[in-house]
């Protein structure tokens, strides 16, 4: 007896579940439907972005870079690549104005190991392809932060490198791509003036030793180059604007 009064009170209580449930159904979906035939001025559209594509959104990617979220152990990209993107330190290279693509694509390229360096492919690894969006569309926005050459010995060599290549070697004129102020080319070649050389540096070894395998165009370009090609055009891309 008892035994089956609880088994009713059971199905008693399903059957509110699911009564509930069909409220829910019903009202969710006459909101939806409410809310669907007027059609929406192309501004909306825009902010709601193109249906199955994520919505990029600045404030969030703002969010994101600043504060990072350590409930899903994305670390604050501040922390190195500090405020608006303007590293103060030459190994954490300087993100701010850097092309959204380019960006989008190097975070990419981190996550799926193209481009190995432990740090990065450590912040990448618990970014969403969205979250990447965001970032990305917020550092562009941000103001160019520029640099200065270094060393008066080797400007001479960096800027010949930059604007002629070296023709003996095959060496392209860097300017061709990055054009002639640095400043790259949007969605394709990325903007290269005021960067740390160190940085700069340090990434035309990684694609000549294979550390960084995400472009065979500048593979191709950084194994043609000696050392001291490649420290002298760096540093003369520092002071590039
Ligand atoms: C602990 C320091 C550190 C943190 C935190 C960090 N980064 Fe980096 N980041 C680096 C280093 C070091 C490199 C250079 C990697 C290399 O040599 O390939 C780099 C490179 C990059 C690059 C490539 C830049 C270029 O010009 O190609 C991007 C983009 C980037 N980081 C974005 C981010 C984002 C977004 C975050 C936050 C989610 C973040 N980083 C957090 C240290 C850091
Ligand atoms: C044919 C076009 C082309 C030429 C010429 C070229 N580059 Fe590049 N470069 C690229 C592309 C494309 C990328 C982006 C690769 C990627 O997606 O990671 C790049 C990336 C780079 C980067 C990485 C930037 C960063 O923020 O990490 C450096 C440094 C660089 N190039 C230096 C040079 C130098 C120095 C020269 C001249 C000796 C040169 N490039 C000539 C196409 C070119």
């Amino acid at each position: 007896m008892r035994q089956s009064s609880k088994i009713s009170k059971l199905t008693g209580l399903r059957a509110g579940f699911a009564v509930l449930s069909i409220f829910a159904l019903i009202g969710i979906s006459g909101v939806a439907m409410a809310a669907d035939p007027a059609p929406m001025p192309a501004e909306a559209q825009a902010k709601a972005g193109v249906p199955g594509k994520p919505k990029v959104d600045l404030a969030v990617g703002e969010a994101l870079y600043s504060n990072g979220d350590a409930k899903r152990g994305v670390t604050a990209c501040i922390t190195c690549h500090g405020p608006k993107g303007q590293s103060a330190v030459s190994a954490w290279p300087k993100l701010s104005a850097q092309h959204a693509a380019y960006t989008n694509k190097q975070l990419k390229n981190f996550k799926e190991g193209t481009r190995a360096n432990p740090i990065m492919m450590g912040m990448a690894a618990a970014l969403t392809e969205e979250d990447m969006q965001n970032i990305s569309a917020y550092l562009v926005k941000q103001p160019l932060s520029q640099g200065v050459a270094q060393n008066k010995e080797t400007i001479a060599l960096g800027q010949s490198i930059y604007r002629g290549g070296i023709a003996a070697k095959g060496v392209p004129a860097c300017a061709a791509c990055h054009s002639p102020t640095g400043a790259g080319i949007a969605a394709q070649y990325p903007l290269l003036g005021g960067q740390w050389a160190d940085y700069t540096n340090a990434q035309l070894i990684a694609f000549r030793e294979g550390v960084r395998k995400n472009s065979s165009q500048m593979t191709a370009i950084a194994t043609k180059l000696s050392d001291a090609e490649m420290k002298a055009v760096s540093d003369y891309m520092a002071g590039l604007h």
